[in-house]
């Protein structure tokens, strides 16, 4: 078998805006696991599968557009990569920046930031300007700026070269599955991709699923009709207020006969934990949302029996070591002698 070579080098090329002479950047990203899920199908009645894009080369399913927009802008002579960011965005450009060799710069909320993607963005060696404001102002101010000579803006909105690469994820489900699934379930924020996957699924046109998307409670601007001034979530991904790709997530939602629902944080972690330790899955707390959105389906006899779902986990665990280590977990000490740790374990001796 030909090893992979990421997104632009495989079949999916013909179906990416890049010509015969952009140059591929790419840290091999996509191609990611499509796990069966035996504890979420065993509680639903239905078949579970969970689309793993945490296992993506910066550990979130932003790689897949990132590896689009990147290359282009490195085709049209950009120097500087800039993005707004709850994080994983601008780890993503900060890294395919590098790649491509040319600098980035992004911006990210001062507070809210997964320390992970920090560490990410500053060893791939971004610029990162801390701005006192949410998302929304981050965004705003990157729109501002896109306009100086050399600056590529890699974030989705309105940015057919990310939205692009990110529909390949529908690609790869469908070519796993070997049709779409009856439902699809992801976590929303600015609204991308909820979007592009939507999309990607018409495109491939081997059937379309309900799209589900969940947004936080206190971060729900979809679900409530009108902007959040001040979104509130631990589940900081997903912290948005103002989402840029507004109607195409609300036609994602309707065109598929899906829905878009809040899930308070209580649930949106409580799932986060199942995930880690009866799936062996550890996705970030604004995956999580996604499987807290479909048990809350379930409990509320909104889940057909026997349906087949897919939950995109769209970021890594290893992200936000803080909230890993927040709740719910403890440690024994011992003296570094057997006896001493099989006593603190419980064996018998
Ligand atoms: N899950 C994770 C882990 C994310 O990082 C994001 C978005 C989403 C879900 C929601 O996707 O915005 O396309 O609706 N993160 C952006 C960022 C906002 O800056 O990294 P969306």
């Amino acid at each position: 078998m030909a090893p992979w070579r990421g997104l632009i080098d495989s079949d999916y090329r013909p179906r990416l805006p890049v010509h015969p002479g952009t140059p591929a950047v790419s840290l091999h990203e996509g191609n990611t696991p499509l796990l069966y899920s035996r504890h979420l199908s065993g509680r639903t009645g239905c078949e579970v599968w969970l689309k793993v894009e945490g296992a993506n080369p910066t550990g979130s399913f932003k790689d897949r557009g990132m590896t689009v927009a990147v290359s282009r802008a490195v085709e049209a002579g950009a120097e500087l990569v800039l993005c707004a960011s709850t994080g994983n965005t601008s780890a993503s450009a900060a890294a395919y920046a590098a790649r491509g060799g040319i600098a980035s710069a992004v911006l990210v909320p001062a507070s809210g930031v997964a320390r992970g993607k920090l560490a990410q963005a500053a060893r791939y060696g971004a610029r990162i300007v801390e701005i006192g404001g949410t998302f929304d102002d981050c965004l705003r101010i990157a729109r501002a700026l896109a306009t100086s000579p050399g600056v590529a803006l890699v974030n989705s909105v309105g940015n057919e070269l990310r939205l692009a690469g990110q529909r390949t994820v529908a690609y790869e489900i469908v070519d796993a599955l070997g049709a779409a699934p009856d439902i699809h379930c992801l976590p929303v924020g600015n609204g991308g991709n909820i979007t592009a996957t939507w999309q990607g699924y018409v495109a491939y046109d081997r059937g379309r699923p309900r799209i589900w998307g969940f947004q936080a409670a206190g971060a729900a601007p979809l679900v409530h009709g009108a902007p959040v001034p001040a979104p509130r979530t631990d589940a900081t991904a997903i912290r948005v207020g103002s989402p840029a790709t507004w109607a195409p997530a609300i036609a994602a939602r309707d065109e598929s006969g899906g829905l878009i629902a809040a899930v308070p944080d209580a649930e949106i972690f409580a799932a986060y934990r199942e995930l880690g330790s009866h799936d062996g899955v550890f996705a970030e707390p604004s995956s999580a949302a996604a499987v807290a959105g479909l048990l809350a389906r379930h409990r509320a006899g909104r889940l057909s029996p026997g349906s087949r779902v897919v939950v995109t986990l769209t970021g890594n665990g290893l992200k936000d070591p803080d909230a890993a280590l927040r709740a719910d977990y403890s440690t024994t000490s011992a003296d570094p002698t057997a006896p001493d740790v099989a006593r603190s374990l419980g064996l018998a001796a």
